[in-house]
């Protein structure tokens, strides 16, 4: 794909719905002991992966409207064996969570990925499992992951070594079938949706948050509401902010604290954007947001602050890049370990547009302000590199081209028409 700059960008932005609350809304809809609805359910990638594999373990999914969904659950032990192995795609939260319950029901199932999502670490997953009781076996700590049936699981403490919300809710929802209680220590906060929909309160204990479940809990059955998605935002806010004119509306989308840390990192670098008419759907806060064009500046990110807008690094970089001084970002190792190594696509994608960046182990530097110029730009199959990369094109002179555009229907499949539709 060809990208050129921009003038301006104005409009109103439909957004997909949060990929993050959809895999979830899937999987709890599935336990319930009846019919639950799903209004806006995405028709994403990942999301769609989610789906899929619940309609291999033998749960009705019926489209009701357009991104209306009917799921007949049948209860905390109504997954069947499933005859094919389960493709979980490009999907991280689909395999982790996916792995959890499984394991929980004691169903056997070998779950598969594409190559992106075969190359990335289940041993954070694996090891809390096995403590537990469950037999799983992988290659090199790598998919597939071959869950054996009929293994009872027991509650235990478990420390989160790294902050990822997916093995918390891995090791959540497996502990919904242990024995006893389960209790997740997340020393950082990190997204909080599933505790949110299975109603687990958390403690405070100095720093930490201790999250308890206990086995033998039921799930009922409900109508969810799924906001729209704040990582998909973050593109446009980014956008909005360094384009020279514009004005983008984006509505009803999600503002999850443990979620939204870039909105705040943006207007601390001088972001003009306007948050309206704050309300909450389906447990969750949700407002208006409108982002206008401004001159931003350096800042350093770093600490819990990184957990909060973890997904929103390589358009973070972009607005870096775009803002005048040093910008850092630091304790991200965890960006070495997502769809690609995010610290080093977003180095080579902006270093091959001009700027300025040095890159750590836990993360990078850039000087930013020096204009950006039109380059060839590579998604190494990352939906949110490919975005960043486009949003970066905005504004560099002449032509850059992207090897893969498609890659961003894992999160967002209408960006690229979204984007286009926006342009003057
Ligand atoms: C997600 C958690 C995060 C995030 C991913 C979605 C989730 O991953 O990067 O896009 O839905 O729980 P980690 O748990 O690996 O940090």
């Amino acid at each position: 794909m060809v990208l050129s700059p921009v003038n301006g960008l104005y409009g109103r932005v439909d957004l997909p719905s949060d990929k993050s609350i959809a895999h979830r809304t899937m999987l709890l809809a599935a336990l319930g002991d009846g019919t639950s609805r799903i209004v806006g359910y995405p028709k994403s990638a990942d999301p769609q992966s989610t789906l899929a594999c619940i309609r291999q373990l033998g749960i009705r999914v019926d489209e009701e409207s357009e991104g209306t969904l009917v799921v007949h659950g049948r209860g905390m032990h109504g997954f069947s064996t499933p005859s094919e192995p389960l493709d979980c795609g490009n999907s991280g939260t689909t395999m982790r969570l996916l792995a959890g319950l499984l394991a929980g029901q004691g169903v056997a199932a070998t779950m598969i990925g594409d190559a992106s999502l075969s190359s990335r670490p289940m041993r954070r997953i694996l090891d809390p499992l096995a403590r537990m009781g469950a037999k799983i076996s992988a290659t090199d700590g790598h998919a597939p992951l071959v869950i054996e049936g009929g293994h009872p699981l027991s509650g235990m403490t478990y420390t989160l070594p790294m902050a990822s919300a997916q093995v918390k809710s891995c090791v959540l929802l497996a502990g919904l079938y242990a024995d006893g209680e389960t209790t997740v220590v997340e020393p950082v906060a990190t997204r909080d949706h599933t505790e949110r929909m299975l109603g687990v309160n958390a403690v405070a204990v100095g720093t930490a948050r201790h999250l308890t479940v206990r086995g033998g809990t039921t799930l009922g059955v409900r109508t969810w509401r799924v906001p729209r998605d704040f990582s998909a935002a973050a593109f446009f806010l980014v956008a909005g902010s360094i384009v020279p004119e514009g004005e983008i509306r984006m509505p009803q989308v999600g503002l999850n604290p443990t979620r939204a840390a870039l909105l705040d990192v943006l207007r601390a670098m001088g972001a003009d954007i306007r948050v309206e008419d704050e309300r909450e759907v389906g447990g969750e806060p949700i407002a208006d947001l409108v982002a206008l064009p401004a001159k931003l500046h350096g800042v350093r990110i770093d600490g819990a602050t990184v957990a909060n807008l973890i997904d929103e690094i390589p358009v973070l970089a972009v607005a870096m890049a775009c803002a005048e001084g040093v910008s850092e970002v630091r304790d991200a190792h965890e960006l070495r370990v997502k769809e690609t190594d995010r610290i080093a696509a977003v180095a080579d994608n902006l270093r091959a547009m001009g700027a300025d960046i040095e890159t750590f182990d836990d993360g990078f530097r850039i000087v930013g302000g020096k204009p950006l110029v039109g380059a060839p730009q590579q998604a190494r199959h990352d939906h949110r590199i490919a975005m960043a990369a486009g949003i970066a094109s905005l504004v560099a002179e002449g032509e850059t081209v992207l090897d893969d555009p498609a890659v961003a229907a894992v999160s967002f499949p209408a960006f690229w028409d979204t984007l286009s539709t926006l342009r003057v």
